[in-house]
């Protein structure tokens, strides 16, 4: 089982739409079996794959999301019949990965995580590794979705993971966020001991009328640090990609020969880089 998170502190530059579309092509084109993990407060992913009403009907059904992974509190409810009443808190073998109609598996994201306040040295950022290595080698990959912070979030994504993968806008305030985004993730492996390696970067958004994806390309190949982690392909920016997430629409489903052929190859490189 190989864990792989997508991290970027810079917002919108396509990590979500990077790890949704790579759960769905592992799945249904490389035939992988994969879980993916929600980690955002955003829950972005999440709205990828569920219908707002279908979201709303699981969170009314009491179904489990990345927050039962995170919590490790007893449960207080009040009622006017028994008083207070503490339940314990859920057990790691209760949560199900729910079935995605994509063939993925996959845990909700919660816009409760905004709540759960990260209390200084809880344990809590060490939950979601804890959690998935209770999962004995279910899926061949785990592809965690996480946030534009430094937040615990995005710690726990690393602390679980054997790889992170950076998708990047070929713009040039993006690119000079590259050596700050390493220096942090240095920092708090040092400070977490952590291990996990890059095993890419992928360009997104990519326009080819413009100049900005050779100067990135040029960028990229010539700093010692990032020299040989720029895949050979790049997700080209195109409107349907945006307006299809709207309607749980995947680039499989799109009509764009070159987006599908340039999307299967970068998941072609990602097994390759994570063998
Ligand atoms: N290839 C593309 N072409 C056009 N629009 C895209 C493409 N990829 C992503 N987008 C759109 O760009 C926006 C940002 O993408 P996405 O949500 O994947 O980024 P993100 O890095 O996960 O953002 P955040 O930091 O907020 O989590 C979304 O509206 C998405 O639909
Ligand atoms: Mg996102």
């Amino acid at each position: 089982m190989k864990t792989v998170s997508l991290i970027n502190m810079k917002g919108g530059v396509g990590k979500t739409t990077t790890a949704v579309n790579l759960a769905d092509f592992l799945v249904n084109r490389e035939s992988k079996q994969v879980l993916l993990i929600d980690v955002d407060p955003q829950f972005n992913a999440t709205q990828c794959v569920l219908s707002g009403n279908d979201y709303i009907d699981y969170i009314k059904n009491g179904g489990y999301t990345i927050v039962d992974i995170f919590d490790s509190t007893p449960r207080i409810s009040a009622s006017v019949v028994v008083g207070s009443k503490q339940t314990p808190p859920t057990s790691f073998s209760d949560i199900t990965p729910v079935k995605s109609c994509r063939g993925f598996d996959y845990i909700p994201g919660d816009l409760q995580l905004f709540k759960l306040e990260m209390a200084a040295g809880s344990g809590r950022e060490n939950r979601l590794r804890n959690y998935l290595s209770t999962l004995s080698n279910r899926y061949d990959y785990v592809i965690i979705d996480s946030p534009p912070t430094p937040s615990v979030w995005m710690m726990s994504a690393l602390i679980s993971s054997d790889y992170y993968l950076i998708p990047v806008k070929p713009d040039p305030i993006s690119m000079t966020g590259m050596d700050l985004l390493q220096g942090i993730i240095n920092e708090r492996a040092d400070n977490y001991g952590f291990t996990c390696k890059c095993c890419g970067i992928i360009l997104t958004m990519v326009d080819l009328r413009s100049n900005l994806y050779k100067e990135a390309e040029t960028f990229f190949n010539n700093n010692a640090r990032w020299k040989n982690l720029l895949y050979s392909k790049y997700l080209l920016k195109r409107t349907q990609v945006a307006r299809g997430q709207l309607n749980n629409r995947f680039i499989r489903d799109l009509e764009d020969s070159a987006l599908k052929s340039d999307f299967s190859s970068i998941v072609k490189e990602f097994i390759r880089r994570t063998t």
